[in-house]
């Protein structure tokens, strides 16, 4: 039976890329993204891929809670119309860099809330289906900025002094404690942090203004093309090598050490905890 996908951040760079190399190995792909534009410009370019597997677009935005609960159940309801409840394959991969403080309408910092709570909100809705795949898969887009990141307790969200490169790496090192915390709690069902390396995407372009704009213009003319990350990120969601490697951390296909507290348990049973209370979700 051809396998079926979901992948977020579907609209461009990396999660774009993962798209195609996934529907070239014929799975089935559901991609989620929020452009309408973006997403007619993919299913225009894709549809020469589309004649051995599906290609199919669920819209919605990841930044507050009532959309991305609405994306999950969406996501669900579209898994179980057309595919029987078949999952074997998530990759959270949605993401930003966002300059100066922005709260969303939970009370919550912007990039905090999509590229941790989105993750921990959709993973949520979509773990029932995965627990019937025979070989499930969950992938979650994180950093190497992560290792430069710490954590405190008083300040999670980064509400006093926001600095952009403080969010973002912390928002990428509270996706290693999520996939660590995942990988205990759901043992049947394997969950890796990836480490893109640097990537030429517009990632620091869109929601960025002066100095860090300018400087991720420049960092990025150093960075890989958005397959070279896209391919190993494949191979980790297909290869029987991969199983039993849940919970770890990868970069160019190989399991390296996350930084030194991701292995803190008590701080990610803390953050898993403080994202139940803020998502209301009860994620057992
Ligand atoms: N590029 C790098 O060097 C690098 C390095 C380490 C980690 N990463 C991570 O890789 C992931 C992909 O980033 P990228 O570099 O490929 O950049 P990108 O092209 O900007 O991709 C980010 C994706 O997330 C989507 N997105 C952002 N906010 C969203 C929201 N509120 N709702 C729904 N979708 C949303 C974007 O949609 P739009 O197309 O509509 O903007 C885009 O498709 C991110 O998690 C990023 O943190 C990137």
């Amino acid at each position: 039976m051809q396998k079926v996908a979901i992948v977020t951040g579907a609209s461009s760079g990396i999660g774009k890329a993962n798209v195609e190399l996934l529907l070239k190995e014929k799975i089935h792909v559901i991609a989620f993204a929020r452009n309408i534009e973006k997403i007619e410009a993919v299913k225009k370019e894709f549809k020469p891929l589309t004649k051995n597997a599906n290609l199919d677009f669920v819209i919605g935005d990841l930044s507050n809670n009532k959309s991305t609960h609405q994306a999950g159940q969406d996501l669900v309801d579209f898994v179980n119309k057309k595919y029987n409840g078949q999952l074997d394959i998530l990759m959270n991969v949605a993401g930003r860099v966002t300059s100066g403080y922005h709260e969303n309408e939970d009370g919550n910092e912007i990039t905090f809330a999509t590229n941790h709570l989105s993750v921990f909100i959709l993973t949520y809705y979509l773990t029932p289906l995965l627990k019937k795949a025979k070989d499930p898969r969950v992938l979650v887009v994180s950093s190497l900025s992560h290792y430069r990141a710490s954590i405190n307790w008083n300040n999670i969200q980064n509400k006093k002094c926001y600095n952009i490169l403080k969010a973002y790496k912390r928002s990428k090192l509270y996706n290693v404690f999520f996939v660590k915390e995942y990988a205990r709690k759901f043992k049947d069902i394997p969950i890796f942090a990836i480490d893109p390396g640097l990537v030429k995407t517009e990632i620091g372009g869109k929601n960025t203004t002066g100095l860090a704009r300018f400087a991720w213009n420049l960092r990025k003319s150093g960075g890989t093309d958005v397959y070279y990350p896209s391919k190993f990120m494949v191979d980790v969601a297909l290869k029987p090598e991969y199983k039993a490697l849940s919970g770890h951390y990868i970069k160019e296909g190989k399991s390296i050490p996350s930084n030194k507290i991701t292995y803190n348990e008590e701080h990610a049973k803390r953050l898993w905890s403080y994202s139940e209370s803020l998502t209301q979700i009860d994620f057992k």
